[in-house]
This record gives structure tokens, sequence and C-alpha cells, in this order.
């Protein structure tokens, strides 16, 4: 058993802790949320959009939100609209054009790691941070070199420790962190704007200018649709991974024998990032709203109700993995709902697992004595809906 007790993860996520709900589906009373934590549960919610909506959780949300500032977001949309934004998206992360992408990776892999000096290392600094940045940001068509801002305006993104769902949280709190996050996302947005107003001009072979020229319903995106869109898809595209580097790293360290038996035998490095992804989900909750009552797990769940799907809780349903609390890298099958299910089923895992692979190949390479410095707690994501490091302090040496 993983000794995960000394993890400073957000409270919500006792599960990580081994802490176990006792109910597949209840009533969080200390959020006054709806939150499914069962397996099969989960899948069923995830599976059936026009009861657990994602496009109705705006209008149930505490505070106003522009209409704008959703426009576009593939997250939020509910069928037949979704299906028409994402089969925009679908060719950009084809298997081909992933695949492709391996080289890249690699190479840039190496460089990152090439900066190191001395015996020690910050993973997220280091690696963990800027390779799924620079991937995503190569695909969009954005300068890596801008990578710093992206960081600034997702860390404040990310920063916040309010359940934005809860229906008991102090609402002055909400509104200070949401106005917090508004600030440091229009900048973000207006950058992205202007670099599509950029590729209308000037297309290049890029997934901004691919998207610029794309029609729905021959109709081109309008401005807003657009910067969501690409938003969704940068922020998307590098903070999960980032977190399941970092995470996959940290549940090796906790055991020498599996990382020496991958060592040893790389084949089985995407089945440790399976469980990686199972062990410790990098987005843990998910959030949909009842369109109508529902009987689910046991309970009744009223209809117009916000509902968290804790991914994070299902990847640890005894009833459906053998030692839930277990890290086993060779564990397979692993039916995990880290990339979620359904109609919304991550877009970029097919990157994700890609980077993840290359990644953990390459530092197993090169550092046969990299640990967790036992100097520097490792430290986690503050924001209840995530699950994953934060800073990694590591030792080469
Ligand atoms: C380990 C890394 C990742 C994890 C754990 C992860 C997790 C998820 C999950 C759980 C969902 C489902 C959301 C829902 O049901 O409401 C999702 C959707 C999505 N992900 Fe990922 N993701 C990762 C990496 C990426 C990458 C690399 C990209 C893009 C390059 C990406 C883009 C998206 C997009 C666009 C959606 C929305 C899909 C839709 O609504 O149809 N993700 N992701």
């Amino acid at each position: 058993m993983t000794d995960t007790t000394g993890w400073d993860v957000p409270p919500q996520q006792s599960w990580v802790r081994g802490e176990r709900p006792d109910a597949p589906v209840a009533f969080d009373e200390a959020d006054g949320v709806w939150t499914i934590y069962g397996h099969e549960e989960a899948a069923t919610a995830l599976a059936d959009p026009k009861t657990f909506s994602s496009a109705h959780v705006n209008d149930l949300f505490p505070i106003d939100v522009p209409a704008d500032a959703n426009a576009g977001n593939l997250l939020d949309l509910d069928p037949p609209d979704h299906r028409k934004l994402r089969n925009l998206v679908t060719k950009g992360f084809s298997a081909k054009v992933v695949a492709d992408l391996e080289p890249r990776i690699a190479r840039l892999t190496h460089e990152l790691l090439d900066a190191v000096e001395g015996d020690r290392l910050e993973l997220v600094e280091t690696l963990a941070h800027p390779l799924p940045v620079i991937v995503i940001a190569e695909l969009l068509g954005l300068p890596p070199a801008d990578r710093e801002l992206f960081r600034g305006w997702v860390d404040v993104l990310f920063s916040q420790q309010n359940n934005p769902f809860s229906t008991t949280v102090d609402r002055a709190d909400l509104e200070a962190e949401l106005a917090a996050r508004a600030e440091a996302v229009g900048p973000l947005f207006e950058y992205l704007r202007e670099h599509a107003v950029a590729r209308r001009r000037d297309p290049r072979e890029d997934l901004i200018s691919a998207l610029v020229q794309a029609e729905v319903d021959g109709q081109r995106l309008t401005d807003a649709e657009l910067v969501n869109f690409c938003g969704v898809l940068l922020i998307a595209g590098h903070i999960t991974t980032t977190m399941l580097l970092g995470n996959t790293v940290l549940c090796l360290d906790a055991h020498p024998d599996q990382r020496e038996r991958l060592r040893a035998d790389r084949a089985g490095i995407p089945t440790a990032i399976e469980e990686s992804l199972r062990f410790l989900t990098p987005f843990s909750t998910m959030a949909r709203a009842t369109t109508r009552a529902v009987a689910l797990g046991g309970v009744e769940i009223p209809a117009d109700r916000m509902v968290q799907v804790s991914l994070g809780a299902a990847n640890r349903d005894p009833r459906r993995f053998a030692d839930p609390d277990v890290f086993d890298a060779r564990r397979d099958p692993n039916p995990h709902l880290g990339f979620g299910r359904g109609i919304h089923f991550c877009v970029g895992a097919p990157l994700a697992r890609l980077e993840g692979r290359v990644a953990v190949d390459i530092l197993l390479d090169r550092f046969p004595a990299l640990r967790v410095d036992p100097e520097h707690r490792p430290t986690f994501m503050p924001s209840p809906m995530m699950t994953g490091v934060r800073t990694l302090n590591l030792r080469t040496a």
C-alpha cells in the first residue's frame, strides 16, 4: 500500500488518503452539491448528457457569467452543438498527427533536461510544465517563447481553493476568486484574439489557421468562439499533462521495485501511465447539472441540481478495482475514468499518453538514481477539482 497520508492533497480528496465515501452517490452537505463517487454511477452519468448536462451547469452557476465567456467551449456544450464543434478539432488530434509528434517530443524532453545543472531539479519547472505547453503552443501556432505568459495566467486560473460549484461557499470569497480569474483570463484571451486575427489575414499550417477557416453549418466561428476554443485547448492541453508527469514520477518514487522493473522493460510504461491516471486522477472532478429528476446509485437526484462527478473517487471504487489504494504499474485491464467517458472523452488523450510515455522513458534513461528530494515535500495543486503535484523536487544523485 502506498503511504499517501503525508501528501497534502486538497481536503475534499480524502480518497487519495484511502478514506472512502460510503455511498456511490450522495448529497455533499459541506458543498451543498450532489456528488457521484461510484465508478458505475459515474460512467452512467457521463454516458447520458441529456440528463446530466454540461451546458445546464452555467444556468445553475451561483454567479452570473457573460454568455460570451463560454461560447465555443467544448466542455460546456451539449449535443447537437457539441458534436459540430468537436468535429472541428478531432482532425487536429488524429492518431497520425499525434504519432508524428513523437520525435519532436523526445527532442524537446532532452533539450529541457540538458538545462539541469548539479544534482537537483524541480520536475514541474524543468520538464512537466514546459514540455506540454511547448507542444500545444506549437500545434496551435503560438510562439512557444510566450510560455511564461501562459504560465502566469494559468496559475491564477487554478490557484482557486473554493469549489466554484458549491452552493454553500461564501459568495464574497467566490466572487473575489472569480474576479481574479477573469483578470487573469482577460489578457490570455486578448492574446489569443490577436493571434486569431493575424491568422485570418495570413493563414499558416497550424491549428488556429485551420479553425479560422473552418465552418460549422456554413458559418465561420465567431471571434468569441474561436478564442474560447483555443483557450480550452491551450489550458486543457497542458495543465493536466503537467500533473500526469509529476504524479507518475511521484508514484514510481514510492515504489522503487516497480520503477526498476520499468527501467528494465520500457514496454510497461504505457500501462504504468494508465495506473498513474487512475491512482492520482489529474482532472478529478467534472461538473454536470440534472435536467430531470433521476434515480442513480440508490438515491433520487432532483431536477436542476448541480452534480459533481468525482472521477478520482470512481477510480478508487473497490467494486471496480481490486486493491484500489495500491499503485500497481502492471494493472491491466484498467478501466479508469481519468480521461472521462462518452461524448466529452478527452480529445487530447493520445497526445497526453504519448508525452507521458516519452518523458518517463527519457527520465529513466538519463537519471538512474532519480529520487524525491527528502528535504522538500512535494506540493499539490490547491484546486479541489484537481489532483496533482504542483512542485516536485528531485535529486539525481
Ligand atoms: C493527462 C492529461 C489529461 C487529462 C487527465 C485530461 C482529462 C480530461 C477529462 C477528464 C475530460 C472530460 C471532461 C468532461 O467530461 O467534462 C477532458 C476533456 C477534454 N480534454 Fe483533456 N485531459 C488531458 C490532456 C489533454 C490534452 C493534452 C488536450 C489537448 C491537447 C486536452 C483537451 C481536452 C479537450 C478539448 C476536452 C473537451 C472535450 C469535449 O468536451 O468534447 N486534454 N480531458
